[in-house]
């Protein structure tokens, strides 16, 4: 067996070709050359591995400096033996030292999966948690392709909604996730003018995370924060919590259903997108109906092409959305033909420093 064989192959009396000739030069070199080319893209087993570590918190464990496998696993509740075998594969792709035989240790990447890390990163990739079954969601991702349809009906046996809906752990773990992107509520908020508006309705504004930014800002605004009953609830404690609830009204209901009539700005941030197209034209022509003649819709959703735009990244939240819930990403162009079927105008475009657009509309 070659190092190469032990790197890489699973099963070490394997003959690499499968040949019969004990893998000869030739076809041995283009296997390993494809292997070296597809690996870093096909590899499964060490991206589960990372996974495994942060849902038991094993780099919280090792906080304190290095710890003794046999003691890991009775703080982490788990089998000695695929404890080691998990962590010495980590070891080998630079997660996570083993200082002295059978005592793991964190390194600089495996600090990065503490809890209380600034980026959230533990809670992420918690297999327990949504970020977790979000990605769990993509084992399904033949049959999103062989039949366009979602994943994650299949994966966990109801649709995306209904599922978070019947999980309530899920649930609260979906608006937590959705709310950690405080800065880009922020950075979203700063490419609008707010002053000439009066009352501002959040449509599926979860938690109420962009609302505060809005609140913050522009202190005579009063907001309505609009989203499914339990999110709305958790809406409220979350500006309760700084002081904003005072101004702002809380509607627990269904955005496909009439809205909150009265506003001047009818926000949809990262909404459109969980849609298809059918149902993206039904919740707009919702804030249409409610924001009248002279209101406005202002969606908020990744820009999809031009300057400052991420090609790499629209393509694969194009991808997520239609796993996780039928949604797409969509260019200027696509929003502004959604906005015309609601019958709406895209009249304005505005981008911000993190590569957000805001569509401006109007009846
Ligand atoms: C991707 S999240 C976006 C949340 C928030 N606007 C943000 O920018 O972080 C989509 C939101 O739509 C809400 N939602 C989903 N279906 C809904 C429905 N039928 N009626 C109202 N809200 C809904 C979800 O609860 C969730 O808060």
């Amino acid at each position: 067996m070659t190092t190469a064989d032990h790197d890489h192959h699973p099963d070490p009396s394997h003959d690499r070709d499968g040949d019969g000739d004990g893998g000869q030069p030739d076809r041995s070199s283009a296997w390993q050359a494809a292997w070296d080319v597809l690996a870093p893209v096909t590899d499964l087993v060490t991206p589960m591995a990372v996974r495994v570590a942060a849902s038991l918190s094993l780099a919280d464990l090792m906080a304190d400096g290095p710890v003794p496998v046999e003691e890991l696993a009775r703080r982490s509740g788990t089998h000695a033996d695929a404890l080691t075998r998990l962590l010495r594969h980590l070891v080998h792709r630079g997660v996570f030292t083993e200082p002295a035989p059978d005592s793991f240790a964190l390194n600089e990447p495996a600090a990065l999966l503490t809890s209380d890390h600034p980026a959230g990163m533990r809670q992420r990739l918690d297999l327990g948690g949504f970020g977790g079954q979000m990605d769990l969601a993509f084992t399904g991702l033949l049959h999103t392709v062989r039949t366009g349809q979602p994943a994650w009906e299949t994966v966990f046996g109801a649709p995306f909604w209904h599922h978070l809906a019947a999980n309530p752990e899920m649930s609260v773990s979906f608006d937590a996730m959705m709310a950690a992107g405080a800065d880009y509520a922020a950075d979203a908020v700063s490419a609008y003018d707010w002053s000439g508006v009066r009352h501002v309705v959040d449509v599926g504004g979860g938690t109420g995370a962009l609302l505060a930014e809005v609140l913050s800002v522009a202190p005579d605004i009063r907001a309505t924060l609009v989203d499914l009953p339990d999110t709305v609830e958790r809406g409220r404690q979350h500006l309760a919590g700084r002081g904003l609830d005072k101004r702002c009204a809380f509607a627990g209901q269904s955005f496909f259903d009439p809205l909150p009539a009265g506003g001047d700005a009818y926000v949809l941030s990262g909404v459109v997108h969980d849609w298809d197209d059918e149902a993206a034209v039904r919740i707009l022509r919702r804030c249409a109906e409610a924001a009248g003649q002279d209101g406005r819709i202002i969606m908020i959703e990744s820009q999809g092409g031009g300057p400052g735009a991420d090609p790499a990244m629209f393509a694969e939240m194009n991808l997520r959305m239609l796993v996780l819930s039928g949604g797409r990403e969509r260019t200027v162009d696509q929003y502004g033909a959604l906005a015309t079927r609601a019958g709406l105008t895209l009249t304005d475009v505005r981008t911000t420093p993190y590569g957000q657009a805001l569509l401006i509309c109007q009846a």
